[in-house]
């Protein structure tokens, strides 16, 4: 079928129905939800024989539902309508939640249903939910839906008796009352709120995002900041315990930068307030746990933004685990992440943004480093989550790249303003895929699944299971490949090919050359590394479709399109 994708913007769920529908053989395309006159017209060039809306912030215009059949992807069970359905069901602590694929039509989410899928709520934030379980959900009911269309059966009206419509959920249900809330209460708010839009603050004029249990006694004062951590977080006491605060963004530009437009940052950064260093129920972005001959080394970065600091703190905790008597090191990353890369959110809040892309890209580079050069151990990259850009290259590093079957990769860095990339990728991106495909992977930037990435020669192994099965598994394989006869000889073998490869042309000659071209990214005429990098952390709207996804729009297209109707 020819598949219009539909949405606000490119974002994992969009990216998992790109893969899914391309690899079960759909002609798919996209559009940008950005004025209801760019929509008609991407249907007008298309012609899709369905248009799926995957993530609207929007209804669809009805001259686009009255010409093409429209499956809207709701983020919630069968009768459940509004704006805001994972944030009530979040707020609301429900056990079972879903996603329905519904046909548009005059009444918002009340059109027939073609196909929906339930799973057990986890506590977890609302993006978390979303990139997992909703993604996985709207995967398969979307999939079914295109099924039952293509065979040309009918959805089932929704029952009107059986409709929750629930509005848009403001900041007043949100807010927190620190000195009546529950810890409990606290957290689902949070969740419910995170990413987007946080919990407003009045009294310290920000919003508040991600936060944990801090599993410490309060001293009584509900309400009260009592100190922070090395990661940035801030602990700040509940009516009957207290919670780290991860993130927060100011409401308005600071006093000293009244032109710069406030984002996210770690809290304790952006709250006002000298707080003392507490180590209380913090929790590490980064341990290391051994099990027999295999030491898994977890890094839970936030949204897989990995910052000068972070870079170097995972590399020494890399070059301790390579001192242990273990035989394999296994970089598990985060559950929702991966690794994005060096952190634009970090960058962008530097007083010299290309000087800190340097240093960070430079720490992102010895981490790369210590990973290649390690000779004493094999290592695996285990892929729980996405990983994009420098992260995926991260990833490259190990001897063998496992990854679980729903993650979404993105080996490229075009998108961020021509980025050139470093990470050593032009020294391990060829010798795993060839000259060819590296170059098409790097200048196609699309979005790849891992199925298609094993096949690209990208991945080795993709493992099924929740994340906590996968990290099962990959321990299992782990100690299998520890303990096999012919460990020795594979270690053997990693070393030959690392000084052969040495001899060839040397590592350091691949990170000055990739480098050369960052500093002309970071510091020379063309500016477009620092405006994408400004419209991303500041997620600003997209004012056009870029063509390498909206391909109805791209000459080539057009040309196939013309031969096709001319017969040729
Ligand atoms: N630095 C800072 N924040 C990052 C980040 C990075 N490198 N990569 C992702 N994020 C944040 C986003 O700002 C977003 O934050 P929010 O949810 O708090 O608003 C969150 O991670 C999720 O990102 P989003 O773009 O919504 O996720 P996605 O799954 O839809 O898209 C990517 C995944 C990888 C395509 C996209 O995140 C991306 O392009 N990241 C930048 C990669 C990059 O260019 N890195 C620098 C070069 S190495």
């Amino acid at each position: 079928m020819r598949v219009l994708l539909l949405a606000h913007a490119f974002n994992s769920l969009t990216q998992r129905l790109w893969v899914d529908l391309t690899a079960g053989g759909h002609d798919v395309s996209l559009e940008l939800d950005i004025a209801d006159p760019v929509t008609l017209e991407a249907v007008a060039l298309f012609r899709p024989d369905v248009v799926v809306a995957s993530f609207l912030k929007r209804a669809l215009p009805e001259a686009v539902w009255r010409k093409v059949p429209c499956l809207v992807v709701h983020p919630g069970p069968v009768g459940d309508r509004g704006p805001s359905s994972l944030d009530w069901a979040i707020l609301e602590g429900v056990p079972e939640w879903g996603v329905t694929v519904l046909q548009a039509n005059e009444v918002m989410d009340g059109g027939p249903v073609w196909a929906s899928r339930t799973f057990p709520m986890r506590e977890a934030t609302k993006s978390s939910l979303y990139r997992n379980e909703v993604t996985e959900a709207a995967s398969a009911a979307v999939a079914e839906a295109l099924a039952k269309l293509d065979a040309r059966e009918s959805p089932r009206p929704q029952s009107e008796a059986r409709a929750v419509s629930r509005p848009l959920m403001r900041q007043a249900q949100r807010r927190i009352d620190w000195t009546t809330d529950d810890t409990a209460t606290v957290l689902r708010k949070l969740r419910a709120s995170d990413s987007s839009p946080g919990v407003l603050d009045e009294a310290l004029d920000l919003h508040w995002f991600r936060a944990f249990a801090a599993g410490v006694e309060g001293q009584g004062a509900p309400g009260a900041l009592m100190g922070r951590d090395d990661t940035g977080a801030v602990l700040r006491e509940t009516r009957d315990g207290a919670v780290w605060l991860t993130h927060a963004q100011p409401t308005k530009p600071s006093a000293d930068a009244p032109d710069a437009k406030p984002f996210k940052r770690p809290a304790a950064e952006v709250v006002q307030a000298s707080l003392p260093l507490v180590r209380d129920g913090s929790r590490s972005d980064i341990t290391s746990r051994e099990v027999g001959d295999v030491a898994l080394l977890r890094f839970e970065f936030s949204n897989g933004a990995m910052a000068t600091a972070d870079c170097l703190r995972l590399r020494d905790a890399f070059v301790e685990a390579t001192r242990r008597p273990t035989r394999v090191i296994v970089l598990l990353g985060g559950e929702d992440f991966w690794s994005n890369g060096i952190h634009l959110n970090a960058i962008e809040a530097a007083s010299s943004p290309a000087d800190e892309s340097m240093r960070n890209i430079e720490a992102m580079d010895e981490l790369c480093r210590a990973v290649i050069e390690c000779t004493s151990h094999l290592t695996i990259a285990a892929l729980q989550g996405n990983a994009g850009a420098g992260g995926c290259f991260l990833a490259l590093t190990t001897d063998e790249v496992v990854a679980r079957h729903s993650v979404i990769l993105n080996p490229h860095y075009k998108n961020m303003g021509n980025l050139y990339g470093s990470e050593y990728w032009t020294y391990l991106l060829p010798r795993r895929v060839g000259d060819a495909e590296a170059k098409a992977l790097t200048q196609g930037r699309l979005p790849l699944g891992a199925a298609e990435a094993r096949r690209r020669g990208l991945v080795d192994v993709v493992l099924e299971g929740t994340p906590p099965a996968f990290v099962d598994a990959v321990t299992a394989r782990a100690q299998a490949l520890a303990s096999a006869a012919d460990f020795a000889e594979r270690l053997a073998v990693k070393r030959a090919r690392r000084e052969t490869d040495e001899a060839r042309k040397p590592l350091a000659a691949y990170r000055e050359a990739e480098l050369a071209r960052m500093r002309l990214n970071f510091y020379g005429f063309d500016p477009s590394y620092h405006v994408a990098r400004y419209h991303f952390v500041h997620r600003l709207p997209h004012a056009w479709t870029p063509l390498h996804l909206a391909r109805h729009r791209s000459d080539a297209w057009k040309r196939q399109q013309l031969l096709v109707t001319r017969g040729e």
